[in-house]
């Protein structure tokens, strides 16, 4: 016999048997199915289930077209990273993914090898040596380099008055060799944003909000599975406690500082896999 809790899961599974797409109902089920096993094995209270509608209601208000306050909480969870595992499995030598966050910017002009992207803001120089190969080692030329990061103060363009999306960002296309230079300044490591609900849950669980410094790429070819990724400088204090989980070991860096230059220098292999 069924005590009244598990009575109650099997008519919300009975009452969606009508549900014409499979998916649809086979996603709606296994929501269902864990969501009251959830609310059994931790006995929820009343009062908790009031916070929880309270907590997702004002994390829906504070959404606005220039904040997806619910991506956040999806970050902050592992949510975001766990779908991407789950759909880009990478083999072999191939770079792994990590999150696009709430900075890319679609439709960048491109622009010629060796541009300087830092649009005169201030900061230790950078050069970024990039290469882009398919798994055997092999350049893959004409693959196109979207990059995106942050000033010396770990503020994005869009945060900083005046320049309306259009500094530390780029779109490149790489030479026969599969290489791709430009010059910026180097990235810092910088808080998500704290403001609201997402930031009363990580205050609640003692979480730092300081995302380690890194630099944003988005890499397409045709034939390649699109990576979306970034490099993390090495050493950076937050490399251990990534907010958002985005940080994998073969995406940490070094950015070397050349005295000759006064520049810092990253070289990094952007592995592609074919799509198969
Ligand atoms: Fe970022």
């Amino acid at each position: 016999m069924l005590d009244a809790g598990e009575s109650i899961t099997e008519e919300v599974m009975a009452a969606m048997a009508s549900t014409p797409d499979p998916r649809t109902l086979e996603v709606l089920r296994c929501a269902v199915r864990h969501l009251h096993d959830f609310v059994r094995e931790v006995d929820l209270t009343e009062a908790e289930w009031a916070t929880a509608v309270d907590f997702l209601t004002r994390t829906g208000q504070m959404c606005s077209p220039q904040r997806q306050e619910f991506i956040l909480l999806s970050d902050v969870l592992g949510v975001t990273m766990l779908v991407d595992a789950v759909n880009n499995r990478r083999v072999g030598e191939a770079t792994g993914n990590s999150v696009l966050g709430p900075f890319f910017r679609e439709d960048r002009p491109i622009v010629p090898d060796g541009h300087d992207i830092s649009a005169g803001l201030p900061g230790v120089p950078l050069v970024v040596h990039a290469r882009i190969t398919d798994t055997a080692g092999l350049p893959v030329p004409g693959a196109h380099l979207d990059v995106w990061h942050s000033d010396a103060e770990g503020h994005y363009d869009s945060d900083i008055a005046g320049l309306d999306d259009t500094a530390m960002r780029g779109q490149f296309r790489a030479s026969d060799d599969g290489r791709v230079t430009f010059r910026s300044i180097a990235p810092a490591s910088y808080p998500i944003p704290s403001d609201g609900p997402v930031g009363e849950l990580m205050r609640a669980c003692r979480r730092s909000v300081m995302r380690p410094a890194h630099v944003h790429v988005r890499i397409s070819a045709p034939g390649f599975s699109t990576l979306t990724t970034m490099v993390f400088r090495s050493g950076d204090p937050y490399l251990d406690g990534d907010p958002v989980f985005g940080v994998k070991p073969p995406l940490v860096a070094e950015f070397p500082f050349d005295h000759e230059d006064q520049s810092e220098h990253l070289h990094y292999t952007f592995v592609l896999q074919r799509l198969d």
